[in-house]
């Protein structure tokens, strides 16, 4: 039977039926072939990469051609899921058009289906003009990572009235400009009902409480890959640090005792 590809229709009519959405991050050929395999609505190539994969401090360092070889990984591993490729700080703020070529390297170099960028009213002629080439684009508000330094720290975002009415505002301005879906990134769980429940388009909730369409998670947080990094909105579903560590000791032992390979490993 022909596998049924998920596309930004599937993903509005996900919404409309009020069946949530799943997403997590894949930043090579082998997670994203188990997680495509397992189910998964949404693969992000997030610009988290510069983090997780390249042990940076922020996602700033990362570049175009860094997230391109990433995205470029994933899909090789991907039959069903849909897959959204994070514009990488830099590679879209400066205006419209340096978006849309990024955009399009990403689109015609990788086979993504989609781009994520960062921020509200102050992208929307970016959107705008993305969209109008074709290019389906997903937001992301509240806690946007490439603005940090702006920031200062990753707390909760929109406590305050100013910053909730900004973002009620944003979210309408995004989806007019034509994003098909958006994440929302640590906000109060019901600051995150209010504009879920104010737009068609589904959000998609990180540390946004459980109103949102969806949720995602980095995928080394929920595995718990790196067991120091545990803030309260992950839920770590496997230990595999302790895991990976184990097995690379039981090796180096098996290795230094001779034990490993044994005669019915060897030719
Ligand atoms: O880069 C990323 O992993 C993200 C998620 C946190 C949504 O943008």
């Amino acid at each position: 039977m022909a596998i049924k590809k998920i596309t930004t229709s599937t993903l509005q009519k996900m919404k409309l039926n009020g069946e949530k959405i799943s997403m997590l991050t894949a930043y090579d050929f082998s997670f994203a072939r188990i997680f495509d395999a397992a189910g998964i609505d949404i693969l992000l190539v997030g610009d988290s990469a510069s983090n997780v994969m390249a042990g940076n401090e922020t996602t700033l360092p990362i570049t175009l051609e860094q997230m391109i070889y990433h995205a470029q990984c994933v899909m090789k591993g991907v039959n069903r899921s849909f897959v959204v490729v994070d514009l990488p700080f830099g590679s879209y703020q400066s205006n419209s058009e340096i978006a849309l070529a990024s955009s399009i390297r990403i689109m015609k170099e990788t086979g993504a289906h989609a781009i994520k960028l960062e921020g509200g009213e102050e992208v929307a002629e970016s959107i705008k003009r993305i969209v109008s080439a074709g290019i389906p684009v997903m937001g992301h508000l509240g806690l946007t990572p490439q603005s940090i330094n702006k920031f200062g720290s990753y707390i909760v975002r929109a406590k305050e009235d100013a910053e909730a009415e900004k973002l009620k505002r944003d979210i309408k301005i995004i989806e007019e400009a034509g994003c098909f879906s958006v994440v929302l990134e640590k906000i109060p769980a019901l600051l995150a009902k209010v504009v879920t429940e104010s737009v068609h388009i589904p959000t998609i909730g990180i540390g946004a409480g459980k109103y949102c369409d969806g949720q995602v998670l980095v995928m080394h947080d929920m595995l718990g890959i790196n067991s120091e990094f545990k803030p309260r909105f992950i839920r770590q579903y496997q230990e595999l640090e302790t895991l990976i560590s184990g097995a690379a000791k039981e090796y180096i032992a098996n290795v230094k005792s001779n034990d490993f390979p044994s005669d019915g490993e060897s030719y």
